[in-house]
């Protein structure tokens, strides 16, 4: 049979610049590193936005529900453990009682756990989950009614370049309609001596699930990646205010990719763009949003600005 991430591999394999896209770390082992990376001490995100949606989940549900009298729907575009989005949902049910929820994710097993948990915590939450890529969703989202808010956090959209992340929210615009509402959540730009150990922190599970790609290729595709000859590198590039996370090659190599019938070649130093993790200035925000046909409304951040999640509203196309 045909493994789905071949073509990629091997797209990614054989381009003069070496890449792998990011969505191929979150396997079962790289969605459970993932979660770990969640709690370190260096890696500010989650908890920095849990707790701006602790603290403003009912303005931003009323914001979202303007001043319609009519549900809100709940959508959701990447289920993960779906621990923050309990914030929204409770302070959704607290107004109206009964809510539709749709996680979105390419994973069933995410969706089950989320709607398990969801359903077993948030008695009047009614999960519908949709199994498949963001894209796909625009219809199941369209007969969702009859007003909604989709929630994109965990700053997902910045592991996307800017063509790709308008391309995903347009995706999404087409299936709402005009006042229906957008949570998107962002990391900031910041310095680079924070940044960094956040994409490198010192226990070494990001390295280890920077080096889940390879140990994926060989579990998958017969790859023979040795990882001890990989070496995880997160960088700061200032030109495109993004953290990259790279493997180089600590020797002159080859591997073989069984399943691909390929031998890669690798020299000491080359290394394998793995994943972008852009850092945001509103501006840049307000770019993608309006380009998709949002209009950002209101944001929301911590006190020093690390993360920031901003409720957008749909236009008129
Ligand atoms: C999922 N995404 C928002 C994470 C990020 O920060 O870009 C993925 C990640 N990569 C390394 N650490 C976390």
């Amino acid at each position: 049979m045909h493994d789905p991430i071949a073509d990629e591999v091997r797209r990614g394999l054989t381009a003069p610049a070496k890449s792998l896209p990011p969505h191929l770390f979150y396997d079962e082992e790289g969605s459970r590193l993932y979660e770990q990376i969640t709690e370190l001490e260096e890696y500010y995100p989650t908890r920095t936005e849990r707790a701006i949606l602790a603290r403003h989940a009912p303005t931003m549900v009323a914001l979202a529900a303007s001043d319609s009298q009519e549900p809100l729907s709940v959508v959701e575009l990447g289920a993960g453990s779906a621990d923050k989005t309990r914030l929204i949902l409770s302070a959704l049910v607290a107004t109206q009682q009964r809510a539709v929820y749709l996680p979105v994710d390419v994973s069933p097993s995410a969706l089950e756990a989320a709607r398990a948990r969801i359903e077993a915590e948030i008695p009047g939450i009614e999960v519908r989950p949709f199994v498949g890529r963001h894209e796909a969703a625009s219809e199941a989202i369209s007969r969702l009614g009859p007003r909604r808010l989709v929630l994109f956090i965990g700053s997902s959209i910045g592991n996307f370049e800017d063509d790709a992340a308008v391309s995903l929210l347009r995706a999404v615009r087409r299936g709402l309609v005009p006042g229906d509402a957008l949570l998107l959540g962002t990391d900031m730009k910041k310095s680079p001596a924070r940044l960094l150990p956040a994409y490198d922190d010192a226990r070494g599970v990001t390295a280890e699930f920077n080096k889940n790609i390879l140990a994926r290729i060989n579990r998958e595709l017969g790859g023979r990646f040795e990882l001890e000859r990989f070496k995880h590198v997160a960088l700061w590039n200032a030109a495109a205010s993004r953290v990259e996370m790279h493997l180089e090659s600590r020797v002159d190599h080859s591997v073989r990719i069984d399943a691909l019938g390929l031998d890669v070649s690798f020299r000491r130093g080359e290394r394998i763009h793995t994943e972008s993790s852009i850092k945001y200035e509103t501006p840049r925000v307000d770019a993608l949003l309006r380009r998709a046909g949002f209009e950002r409304e209101q944001s929301f951040s911590d006190d020093a600005r690390a993360f920031s999640v901003h409720l957008a509203r749909a236009q008129a196309l």
